[in-house]
């Protein structure tokens, strides 16, 4: 490792710096390595604990003779309520099949059925059956193999490792300031090329399946050096979190035969939704719950869930296909779904907006597609945008594997064609990383960031989560600005430099404060409903005036402007969704 001081700073050279150890991350970091690439990843936890192992339904690819790429893609597209660009979906599901297949031979222990073949079940919004799963645990034997993979190809890993910049000056990607958790020591990786794949970012809701490190710190990061953010509009509310705890119950329990019901013991989904049912995709299932809570028909001592049945499939079947899930109902609820039913609500889940991307990875500065050279994204912190307004269940695994492995391709294409070059770091690009990082480490303001933290995440559920309205979000509007306002005036009780997890939680709302602001502005201006963004002012899709991305700059006062971008129709015309 070549390594520098600059006024002891140390400074490490790379060719390729990689944010976040997730599927994304990990996935590219290995190919990146395998093509002789000099990389290094980031994460400020250990790649295991990373929120892709979380994921427990499945991954999808059309495996079977009776489906196909074509129709992956139209159910996708139709699930993204028609603004997913479809020359990116027909990408992603044309490279499901080998990319399930080729994380097979790696060594996913994938669920077989009796002939030896990937399992595959039904999900909500998919035509086929095509959700390859193992169990309920999918995206842990998923990163488990990325991971042994990429250590096995020799991949650098700068675990518990916190980024808390990236360099970019006049226009030019130069690399990132991080320090390393346990010590508070900053150091400027600099690099040919930087790749953000850090994540969701739906821990600006209160209730939600989202790990404590999803906090949308890539966002903010790119977005506070004037570049944009797409579709933050778009956060999805997965229909079955656990009632008031969030923690997620797997659609994998709807697509083996689980069956939702109201206080009345009436099957709702039978009149919203009564070709599909419970599989219809996860905006309408979730709206539709909460509505069943708002007029009265909810269960449980507040009446504010409803219960899934999963007691007519049998002991067997849940024990062998969704175990997890039963352990968790019993954990947090003492409810055993062998035996009786357990009671779930809408929780915030996914991410669909991001840095905005082209389907080669490259992060685009503006709503044309300029490119920013030498930066690029993937995964959940990433649009492609493959989920436009609403993400079909399983395609997230599948995004993060081929979007994260094709953008480690254009970057080692970009390497080796000559595009990208070490441009020079001085210590003073890491000056503002660590003015702000040591600024909050020795505040002594008024302001407690729990109580922040808390006010954004009920604030945000409750303004601009399943239902919005103009009122409910200008509302939120007013919040977001008293508590940024507030946030100067922080203070940190623990003053160490060792594991400092005031510190890092306090770093992290600063970035929730303004992500949470591109969801709320892309909320107020896009004056219709369409897949999980359902305002009850404007309750129809409005494909005239909104068949757009919408690209989100936040200027140095603080304002954030929107200007809006085109959407890749393909084949599949805009219809009206009925399931
Ligand atoms: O319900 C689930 O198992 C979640 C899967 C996903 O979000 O893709």
């Amino acid at each position: 490792m070549s390594e520098s001081f600059i006024k002891n700073i140390p400074v490490q050279e790379y060719d390729v710096v990689i944010v976040g150890a997730g599927l994304a991350g990990t996935s590219a970091a290995m190919d990146i390595q395998k093509a002789g690439k000099k990389v290094a990843v980031i994460s400020k936890l250990h790649p295991l604990r990373s929120h892709s192992g979380a994921a427990q339904g499945g991954i999808n690819a059309a495996l079977s003779a009776e489906d196909s790429p074509d129709l992956h893609a139209f159910d996708t597209v139709k699930g993204s309520d028609y603004l997913a660009d479809q020359n990116a979906v027909e990408f992603m599901c044309q490279k499901a099949p080998e990319t399930v297949r080729w994380i097979a031979n790696c060594g996913a222990v994938f669920s077989r059925s009796s002939d030896g073949h990937i399992a595959m079940r039904p999900f909500g919004g998919a035509t086929k059956p095509r959700a390859c799963y193992a169990k309920d645990r999918t995206g842990l034997a998923l990163l488990q193999t990325v991971y042994e993979q990429a250590i096995a190809a020799g991949v650098r890993f700068f675990s518990e490792w916190y980024v808390s910049d990236l360099i970019y000056k006049d226009g030019v990607t130069r690399g990132v300031v991080a320090f390393d958790l346990l010590g508070l020591n900053y150091t400027i990786f600099n690099a040919k090329a930087v790749m953000f794949a850090t994540g969701g970012y739906a821990r600006a809701y209160k209730v939600t399946t989202n790990a404590h490190a999803n906090t949308g710190d890539g966002l903010s990061i790119v977005a506070r050096h004037g570049l944009p953010l797409e579709d933050m509009e778009f956060v999805q509310f997965h229909p079955t979190g656990l009632a008031g705890r969030g923690i997620l119950i797997s659609e994998a329990a709807r697509g083996e035969g689980g069956r939702l019901y109201n206080s009345e013991g009436e099957r709702f989904m039978e009149k919203y939704a009564p070709e599909s049912k419970e599989l219809a995709p996860r905006d309408i299932i979730s709206r539709c719950i909460a509505m069943e809570i708002r007029e009265g028909r909810g269960v449980g001592p507040k009446k504010d869930a409803v219960e899934i049945r999963l007691m007519h499939l049998g002991e067997r079947l849940i024990m062998t296909r969704l175990p997890e899930l039963r352990d968790l109902a019993i954990t947090f609820l003492g409810q055993d779904m062998i035996v009786e039913p357990v009671y779930i609500s809408p929780t915030a889940h996914y991410s669909m907006g991001g840095i905005p991307c082209d389907i080669e990875g490259h992060v685009k500065k503006d709503s044309r597609g300029t490119i920013v050279t030498g930066l690029y994204a993937a995964g959940e912190c990433a649009c492609v945008s493959v989920h436009g307004a609403n993400r079909l269940g399983c395609n997230s695994l599948l995004d993060a594997l081929v979007f994260g492995r094709h953008t480690a391709e254009t970057i080692i294409n970009d390497l080796n064609n000559g595009t990208l070059i070490l441009h020079k770091v001085t210590a003073e690009d890491a000056d503002a990383a660590i003015g702000e990082v040591e600024g909050i480490l020795h505040s002594k303001g008024e302001e407690s960031v729990p109580v922040l933290r808390d006010r954004l995440r009920e604030s945000m559920t409750e303004n601009a989560g399943v239902f919005r309205t103009e009122e409910s979000l200008l509302k939120e509007r007013e919040i977001l600005a008293e508590l940024s306002e507030r946030y100067r005036h922080i203070h940190i009780d623990d003053k160490n430099r060792v594991y400092n997890t005031d510190l890092e939680e306090a770093i992290e709302l600063g970035h929730m404060l303004d992500y949470a602001r591109f969801i709320v502005e892309g909320a107020i201006a896009r004056k219709e409903s369409r897949g999980a963004h359902f305002r009850y002012d404007y309750p129809e899709r409005d494909d005239k005036n909104f068949l757009k991305h919408s690209y989100m700059f936040m200027h140095s006062d603080g304002t954030i402007k929107i200007e809006y971008g085109d959407v890749h129709i393909g084949k599949f015309k805009p219809k009206k969704r009925i399931y």
